[in-house]
């Protein structure tokens, strides 16, 4: 069912600066930083060869990234991001498996116009994971 990694998301307290550590410092391609206030968050995506890294930065009072900064004020791995071929079918497998799905378990249109869906951290190995429909 899992298809490729699609990207993995870093939360970090100043996305200038890790845009810039990932620009400069790690000779990396990265995108101009973008706000998602459908999401709460502003975003980088920094394109390797084989996946992306999406840099997550506050936005807003409610944004669903600064409880983890809280806990992790210098950033950290905040989720990972699997491919799915139909993510309707994989949240029914994985809702029949005992898998709780975040929100109202519907779909949403995530940071790359794809329809994805998050699973709760407890019930994948401690990681917040993101599904995306290819
Ligand atoms: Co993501």
């Amino acid at each position: 069912m899992l298809g490729r990694l699609n990207h993995v998301a870093i939360a970090v307290p100043d996305l200038e600066a890790a845009r810039s550590t990932y620009a400069a410092t790690l000779g990396a391609a990265v995108s101009p930083v973008e706000d998602q206030p459908d999401h709460g968050v502003r975003t980088v995506f920094v394109e390797l060869p084989n996946t992306k890294i999406e840099l997550l930065g506050v936005l807003g009072d409610a944004s669903p990234i600064r409880g983890f900064l809280d806990k992790n004020p210098a950033g950290g791995i905040h989720h990972l991001c699997y491919e799915v071929a139909d993510i309707r079918a994989a949240r029914d497998r994985l809702v029949a498996a005992g898998l709780r799905v975040l929100g109202d378990g519907e779909p949403k249109i995530g940071a790359h116009g794809r329809p994805v869906l998050f699973l709760h951290p407890k019930d994948v190995c401690g990681t917040l994971t993101e599904l995306e429909e290819a």
